[in-house]
């Protein structure tokens, strides 16, 4: 496995839980002695005890010669992020291709997990067999693996996707699933490649349109909750990720809807829709400061509660987090910014002040604003916090909270797309109906 980045990591570790022999290898020494030692350094649920139970079959290592040597796969879990133009930066898988000693025996075959854009396959295709290096076999594998839950999703696929140049090596990584219950897609490499940034740019879309509809629900006063419900039991849409908020982030989304939008162009066509997509979620982030000023007038020298910095909970990832944006337009209002994370912990928010607690955070504080739905902050709208703040304003930038319990509560309370202001218990009438 070259890379023991997230992916790397976690398909490593489950590859070895799989019963498979697996060596990571990555270039970061410290990453390395860390793993060694048995520490993880992510943070991922369940990652920590599979690594633990399959030390026998896991090795790590910087050396190119221990992870190619006599490996019958060799799996590419490298990062690809996005240039400046939008492309996918291709160097370090390039790196690990040019590295492939001359001398391999038998038919490795070399397996791309890392979310490349179409036509790398053929490229690097072009450039082993260029190597002499013919009986080295190409397959794609893309992964989908959600952080937070990564193993789950690892051991638990909707689907598994080959796409192979030779179908033998196809069925090879085929067959190294075995112990997976799921479907199984077999296709040609380019198209492997365009399904794993087509699901992505897919799943963006859902929460771009959920997320105008909930600022139509802000206009018109329906509540965009019950809205995303009625229109998820429809088993054409399904329910999942229809949830309104402040937009998506991560290392993923953004990148692949750029990624996507952008390898588009360069074959000459414009993706008008992902342009939307993108751009819906950039002014998204940005609401939640249009709602701290509809309640505050100015911000300026106002004291905000950023509640939760990750770009979702159960990670400390905060590539590309929502928060980022807030924190900073929050910042050049001219307001005192306070964050709090359970996990994350960020060293790069020069003039944001991290809070050890949330009561901290809120202390004195004009508003709190919800921006990663962690548990913990379920029950923020306590006396307690309300005591604390200098205004009980709480603007829930994930409808995380009921909004008529806040408001029991005493805070002045606004979702995103819940504007209703007095809303009756809305229980399913699925059994009443029935009988
Ligand atoms: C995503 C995909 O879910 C994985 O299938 C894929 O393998 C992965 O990208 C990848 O390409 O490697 P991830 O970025 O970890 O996984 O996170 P998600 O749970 O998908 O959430 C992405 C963002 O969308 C988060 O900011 C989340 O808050 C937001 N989101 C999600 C919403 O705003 N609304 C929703 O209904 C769902």
């Amino acid at each position: 496995m070259f890379g023991g980045g997230y992916v790397g990591l976690v398909t490593g570790a489950c590859f070895a839980d799989l019963g498979h022999d697996v060596v990571i290898r990555d270039v970061v020494p410290e990453r390395i002695e860390q793993l060694r030692a048995g520490e993880i350094p992510i943070y991922e649920p369940g990652l920590e005890q599979v690594v633990e139970r399959n030390r026998e079959r896991l090795q790590f290592t910087l050396e190119i010669d221990e992870v190619v040597d006599d490996a019958e796969f060799l799996y590419i879990a490298v990062g690809t992020p996005p240039t400046p133009s939008g492309d996918a930066d291709l160097h370090y898988v390039w790196t690990v291709i040019d590295q492939l000693p001359q001398e391999l025996p038998g038919r490795p075959v070399v397996v791309m997990k890392s979310t490349v854009p179409v036509g790398t396959g053929e490229a690097v295709r072009r450039r082993l067999d260029a190597r002499g290096l013919t009986h080295v076999g190409y397959v794609s594998n893309p992964e989908f693996l959600a952080e937070g839950s990564a193993v789950r999703d690892f051991m638990n696929p909707d689907r598994i996707v080959v796409g192979s140049f030779d179908p033998d090596d196809g069925e090879r990584v085929v067959g190294l699933h075995r112990g997976l219950e799921t479907e199984v897609v077999r296709t040609d490499v380019q198209s492997a490649e365009l399904v794993k940034l087509a699901a992505n740019a897919f799943l963006s879309t859902r929460i771009s349109f959920i997320n105008e509809i909930a600022n139509v629900c802000d206009l018109v006063g329906a509540d965009v909750v019950d809205v995303a419900k009625g229109v998820g039991l429809d088993h054409r849409l399904g329910p999942h990720f229809l949830k309104a908020g402040i937009g998506f982030g991560g290392s993923c989304f953004p990148k692949d809807v750029t990624a996507l939008k952008q390898l588009a162009g360069n074959s000459g066509y414009q993706f008008m829709l992902l342009q939307a997509v993108w751009e819906v979620n950039e002014l998204q982030k940005r609401r939640v400061v249009q709602k701290l000023q509809k309640h505050l007038g100015s911000l300026h020298g106002k004291r905000i509660a950023l509640l939760g910095l990750a770009f979702k909970p159960n990670t400390d990832d905060m590539r590309e987090a929502p928060s980022r944006v807030i924190a900073y337009r929050l910042l050049s209002e001219g307001a005192e910014v306070r964050a709090w994370d359970p996990v994350a912990h960020p060293g790069d928010l020069p003039g944001i002040e991290l809070a050890e607690t949330v009561l901290d955070a809120v202390r004195g504080a004009d508003a709190a604003v919800i921006v990663t739905e962690w548990p913990e902050l379920a029950t923020l709208p306590t006396p307690e916090v309300r005591e604390a703040m200098a205004q009980p304003l709480i603007i829930d930038g994930r409808n995380l909270l009921d909004p008529v319990a806040a408001r029991e509560a005493g805070f002045a309370y606004e979702g995103i797309g819940r504007p209703r202001h007095a809303t009756t218990p809305n229980p399913s009438h699925r059994e009443e109906l029935r009988t």
